[in-house]
C-alpha cells in the first residue's frame, strides 16, 4: 500500500501525523501534514517516540460501535482526528503551569481520557496523564503498557482480594492485557489459565501460565473447572457459562467483548447471579501505573512487544490488531 504525503495550508511549525476524517476503516487514514499543537498551560508537548495500538483505534476508524459515535462524533469523527492513546516521548516544551515536569524527561501515558494524539511526530498531554519512563524501559516497551497494563492492574486488584493459591482464567490472554498480566499473577502466587488462539498459546506458556487453551478448540466454560477469576477481554458468552466457570464468591471482570452483552451483565448482573458477581471494568486510565512501574523495576514483567510498524504504516498497524494477528501489543515508532 502506498499511504502519499497530502500537504495542507502551510502550517508554520509542520509535523507529520496520520489523520482522518471520516468512519469506515484503516484506508481512511493519511500520513499528513499538520500544525503541531501548541499546549495549554496544563500540558506538555511531547516529541513522540512511539504509540501503542489498542481497540479503540480499530473501534474509532469504524466507527463502531455505535457508543464509540456517540462519544466521538455521530455522522464523522469530530474529537481525536490523531488516533492512538498510549504515548511514550521526550518532552519538548512545557506550560506554565507544569510543576513536576521538565524539557527532556522521558514520559509515557495513556491519551484516552484526552486528547489521543499519539500517532504523530508530536502530541501534547496533561502532567497529570504522564509518568517518568522507568530508566531500562525502551520507548516502545512504554508505549506498550499504559493502557494494557492499567486494564489489567484494575481487573487483578479491584474487585477481589487475590490470595496465593487463587486461580484465575483469563480469556484473550495473548494480547495487551494477558502478556503484562500473567507474570503478575504468576508474582502473585496465583495459578494462572490462559486462554486465546493457537499461535499464543507458547507465548502464554513461556509468560509463566499454568494451563493454556485454545478457544477454537476448548471452550473454557465447558471443562467442568472453576476459577477464583475469571478475566474476559472478549465477553461473547452467555451469563450461565460465567456462572458455571466461577467457583462460590467467584468472580468474573468483564474487559471488552459484545458491547451489548457487557452492559446487559453489568446492569442484571446481581439477578442473574446473586453469589457469582458479574463486574464491568470502567477503565480509568493511569489508575495503577505507578504500581505498574514498582513491578517493572523489580524485573517482575517487561511489556511483550510482538511487532512494530513505522508511523506510515499506521493503518496496516491497527489492521493487524483487528484482524487478530498481533502477538502481545504492536507499537509505532516515530522520529526514529
Ligand atoms: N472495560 C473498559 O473500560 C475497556 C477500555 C478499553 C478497552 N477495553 C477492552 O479491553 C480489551 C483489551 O484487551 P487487550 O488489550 O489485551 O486486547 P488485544 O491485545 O486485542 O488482545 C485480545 C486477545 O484476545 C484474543 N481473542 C479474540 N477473540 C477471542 C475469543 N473469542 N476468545 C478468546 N480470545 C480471543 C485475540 O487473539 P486472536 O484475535 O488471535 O484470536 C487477542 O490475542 C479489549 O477487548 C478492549 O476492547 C475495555
Amino acid at each position: 500500500m502506498n499511504y502519499n504525503v497530502i500537504t495542507c495550508i502551510q502550517p508554520t511549525k509542520p509535523m507529520k501525523a496520520i489523520t482522518y476524517n471520516k468512519y469506515g476503516g484503516t484506508s481512511q487514514l493519511k500520513l499528513t501534514e499538520v500544525e503541531r499543537p501548541t499546549p495549554n498551560d496544563d500540558e506538555v508537548l511531547i516529541k513522540t517516540k512511539a504509540a501503542g495500538v489498542n481497540d479503540w483505534d480499530w473501534g474509532l476508524v469504524h466507527g463502531k460501535p455505535l457508543l464509540i459515535r456517540m462519544m466521538f462524533g455521530l455522522f464523522k469523527p469530530k474529537k481525536a482526528k490523531i488516533l492512538g492513546c498510549d504515548v511514550a516521548g521526550i518532552v519538548e516544551e512545557v506550560g506554565i503551569n507544569i510543576k513536576n515536569l521538565k524539557v527532556g524527561d522521558r514520559v509515557f501515558g495513556d491519551l484516552s481520557g484526552g486528547n489521543f494524539g499519539g500517532f504523530a511526530e508530536f502530541t501534547r498531554a496533561k502532567e497529570k496523564e504522564l509518568a517518568i519512563i522507568p530508566e531500562n524501559m525502551s520507548f516502545e516497551e512504554a508505549a506498550a503498557l499504559p493502557h494494557a497494563g492499567v486494564l489489567a492492574y484494575q481487573a487483578f486488584f479491584d474487585y477481589l482480594q487475590l490470595q496465593p493459591g487463587h486461580t484465575v482464567l483469563i480469556n484473550g490472554a495473548g494480547g495487551g492485557v494477558g502478556t503484562i498480566g500473567i507474570p503478575i499473577l504468576k508474582h502473585l502466587g496465583v495459578k494462572v489459565t490462559g486462554v486465546d488462539s493457537s499461535q499464543k498459546l507458547d507465548l502464554m506458556k513461556s509468560l509463566g501460565a499454568d494451563e493454556v487453551l485454545d478457544y477454537k478448540q476448548q471452550d473454557f466454560s465447558r471443562l467442568g473447572k472453576k476459577w477464583d477469576l475469571v478475566i474476559d477481554n472478549k465477553v461473547f458468552r452467555k451469563a450461565s457459562a460465567y456462572k458455571r466457570s466461577l467457583k462460590k464468591d467467584g468472580v468474573l471482570v468483564m474487559v471488552g467483548g459484545s458491547t451489548l452483552k457487557v452492559f446487559l451483565f453489568a446492569a442484571f448482573g446481581s439477578i442473574i447471579s446473586p453469589n457469582k458477581k458479574l463486574k464491568l471494568l470502567m477503565h480509568k486510565p493511569n489508575k495503577g501505573i505507578d504500581k505498574l512501574i514498582e513491578f517493572y523495576n523489580q524485573g517482575i514483567f517487561k511489556p511483550f512487544v510482538g511487532n512494530t510498524f513505522p508511523l506510515e504504516k499506521t493503518p496496516e498497524a491497527i489492521e493487524q490488531l483487528g484482524k487478530g494477528k498481533t502477538m502481545g501489543k504492536t507499537v509505532v515508532v516515530i522520529n526514529g
